[in-house]
């Protein structure tokens, strides 16, 4: 497939290493961002997980289309979900899955990161999926590694976090149907510190979705984000006024220098989701977040469990749309589904249960 990337934006990365995700071919090397990818491979990503679902639902869920490949989970930062699904994807992947404990690795001993990284590749292993708390890093390694290595961006600071962006892509696909141009999508929240937010609106925009607001205080907007073509809001129910998405953030704390708000309580009088302020949304809006919520912070348990939600579905489908991913930046064959499910490998393929941070 060719790809119709556009030019990217993204100040972080740098224009000279945007497109080292796509080999000459134009087919995924590395999944590093949504941003600069055309629709045909957001949307190709998008077909390929709705097969991996498939075979999610079915009694045996393993396939053998990545049997004999060894996935790395290098994990720099803390994460229950993203680390979890993607070691679930690669086991029905059937690959071989190492967890490296950067906490207890060599790397805290001082090594520097090229050296660990040459070290785990001297292993003969075939992806890299990388979590960083500085943005860039993914990008870093990519162009760093063998050339047989791809590497899956699995947040990076503050910048990208492009298998959560396809994820939610596919949720919203799932309970809206394909015409994202018909869906007014408001994103609620800490969009300052949020790589989720800058991937889900690359993809939004890619995907040729009618309208994208975001919401929030003006201390949590990013300078310039009305550059992204987005429509910005500062009261809460304005903003999500006949929405078919509402997508909610975490107050990512650990990110924010100074006092950018005067109190969690403050916060959530005028940007907590609740049912009340739900009703402004369309009546079949879908609310969703990345995780980890935080009740009585960014939204209320009344909504968070309420039938509008659909956030323990965008936990699910993480599943099916990093085994697409994966198989995809190895270059294997979408699975037939009513063929591929592999009854025969039902060994446990983790190396090393013990490792990870999460
Ligand atoms: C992330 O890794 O960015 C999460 O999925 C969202 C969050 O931490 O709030």
């Amino acid at each position: 497939m060719v790809n119709k990337a556009s030019k990217p934006t993204d100040p972080i990365i740098g224009l000279d290493t945007w497109n080292i995700q796509l080999d000459q071919n134009g087919q995924l090397k590395h999944f590093l961002t949504t941003e600069g990818l055309g629709s045909e491979m957001l949307t190709h990503i998008l077909d390929t997980a709705e097969s991996f679902a498939n075979i999610n639902d079915q009694r045996v869920k393993k396939v053998p289309l990545l049997r004999g490949k060894t996935i790395v989970n290098l994990f720099f930062e803390a994460s229950t979900r993203t680390r979890t699904t993607f070691e679930l994807a690669a086991k029905r992947l059937s690959a071989d899955v190492l967890n490296i404990n950067i906490n207890t690795s060599a790397t805290s001993k001082g090594e520097t990161l090229l050296d660990t990284l040459q070290n785990i590749q001297a292993m003969q292993c075939d992806m890299f999926i990388v979590r960083h708390n500085d943005s860039g890093a993914a990008h870093f390694i990519a162009n760093h590694v063998a050339p047989n290595i791809s590497v899956i961006n699995a947040g990076d600071g503050w910048h990208a976090h492009p298998t959560q962006a396809m994820l939610d892509m596919f949720t919203i696909r799932r309970n809206k149907g394909n015409d994202f141009s018909r869906l007014r999508v408001a994103i609620v929240g800490d969009i300052l510190h949020s790589r989720v937010a800058r991937s889900q609106i690359h993809a939004f925009n890619t995907l040729n979705t009618g309208e994208v607001r975001v919401i929030a205080p003006k201390t949590l907007l990013p300078v310039g984000i009305e550059d992204m073509g987005v429509n910005i809001f500062t009261d809460l129910e304005a903003g999500i006024e006949d929405a078919d998405v509402v997508i909610m953030l975490r107050l990512q704390k650990e990110r924010m220098q100074g006092a950018l708000l005067p109190s969690e309580q403050e916060y959530y009088r005028l940007y907590g989701l609740t049912s009340q302020r739900l009703r402004a949304a369309k009546d079949d809006v879908i609310v969703m977040h990345p995780g980890p919520i935080n009740r009585g912070v960014e939204i209320d348990s009344c909504v968070a469990d309420g039938a509008r939600s659909v956030i323990l579905d965008q936990v699910s489908y993480g599943i099916s749309v990093r085994m697409a991913v994966m198989t995809m930046v190895l270059g294997r064959e979408i699975p037939d589904t009513n063929r591929v499910t592999d009854n025969t490998s039902q060994t446990d393929n983790t190396k090393d249960q013990s490792g990870g941070i999460a």
